[in-house]
């Protein structure tokens, strides 16, 4: 008997973290077989604000891909407070950098420097409302007397409603949301707006984190929620809304930095980004909307060319392995030691 298999045109991940120097090295090659394109995270130790920077880290993330690979990096800058209106001139003349990335100063790994005070970069998003380029936001407040569960909630009802009044013709992707406030916002929301959504909120809920003990490795930010906002994720991801597309947001930490007393942030996915996404996909047996969600929502909103070439899984599990190697040390990749339902074939 064979497998149930699944061809669609190629996909592209538009949040990934993929790090620097041997870090980078050693995750870059699992994004490269699945995806064809990706929007490569800025949250470097310097962050990556300028478009020299964005071009230098660019051609390091190409001197690391495995021989023959197409795979092409879409850079992001680092919005700071610092960040010149000319610079997103300069961004949108690039051939390289397709958009840029809010982080709320503190609220994730590598964010000390982001934005505090949304006002004080309103010049630089006047500039991109005019160039059409894309705002990322990582939409989370850090204001440490709201509940860590209530903060994307708050992000939208505090910042995001009046950004929008404010720049209407800002092209904005809310990233990796995991709350039903934010499927609501985004699925009333004009097509300016758009939103990526991961693997792991789309699989797991918060009781993920407390299984039998505590379990670092499936913390990240934003936190998993409960499971009614999974199943608004999963409706969501899996409607056809064109609003919607994939974005994994796989984060490699090293084993240390998240078994600890404060570990990191953070899901590596990347060794299986197309695979957990056809298994959310078909636990509500809706797989003929995969290939819409991960191979043409993201460009058609990104207004590049959908892929042309096609990629197979085939309904046949494998083992994840227990670690990968990260940069001397190990990382410990989603589903460790457990089985992933689908395989890449080719
Ligand atoms: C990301 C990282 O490690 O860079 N961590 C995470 O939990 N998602 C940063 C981010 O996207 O918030
Ligand atoms: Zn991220």
């Amino acid at each position: 008997m064979t497998s149930t298999r699944l061809e669609i045109t190629r996909p592209d991940d538009w949040h990934l973290h993929l790090r620097d120097g041997d870090a980078l090295a050693s995750v870059v090659g699992h994004t490269a077989e699945r995806f064809a394109r990706a929007i490569v995270m800025p949250n470097l130790k310097p962050p990556v604000a300028t478009v020299a920077q964005a071009e230098a880290y660019r051609q390091r993330i190409l001197d690391c891909l495995p021989a023959g690979s197409a795979f092409q990096p879409l850079m992001t800058l680092y919005l700071t407070e610092d960040t010149a209106p000319e610079e997103i001139a300069r961004a949108k003349a690039s051939d390289s950098v397709f958009a840029v990335k809010y982080y709320p100063a503190g609220a994730t790994t590598n964010s000390q420097s982001g934005v505090r005070e949304l006002s004080r970069v309103h010049a630089v998003l006047e500039a991109m409302e005019k160039h059409a380029l894309p705002l990322l936001l990582h939409g989370e407040v850090t204001d440490p007397a709201v509940d860590i569960f209530d903060r994307e909630q708050i992000f939208i009802e505090r910042h995001l409603l009046p950004l929008q009044a404010r720049f209407p013709g800002l092209r904005m992707v809310l990233e990796h949301i995991t709350t039903k406030h934010a499927v609501d916002f985004v699925t009333s929301a004009p097509a300016n707006v758009a939103a990526t959504i991961t693997a792991h909120h789309l699989l797991l809920n918060r009781n993920a984190l407390f299984e039998g003990g505590i379990r670092p490795h499936n913390y990240c930010a934003p936190i998993l929620k409960r499971e009614t906002h999974r199943q608004a994720l999963l409706e969501a991801a899996t409607s056809g809304d064109p609003h919607f597309f994939l974005g994994t947001d796989s984060a490699p930490h090293a084993r240390e930095t998240k078994e600890t007393s404060c570990g990191c942030a953070g899901l590596y996915t990347a060794h299986a980004g197309i695979e957990l996404y056809a298994e959310a996909f078909e636990q509500v047996g809706r797989l003929d909307r995969l290939e819409a969600f991960a191979s043409f929502h993201g460009p058609d909103f990104y207004r590049l060319p959908r892929n042309q070439d096609r990629i197979m899984l085939e309904r046949t599990p494998w083992t994840v392995p227990a670690t990968i190697p990260l940069a001397g040390s190990t990382c410990v990749p989603m589903r460790a030691g457990d089985a992933v339902a689908w395989s890449l074939v080719r």
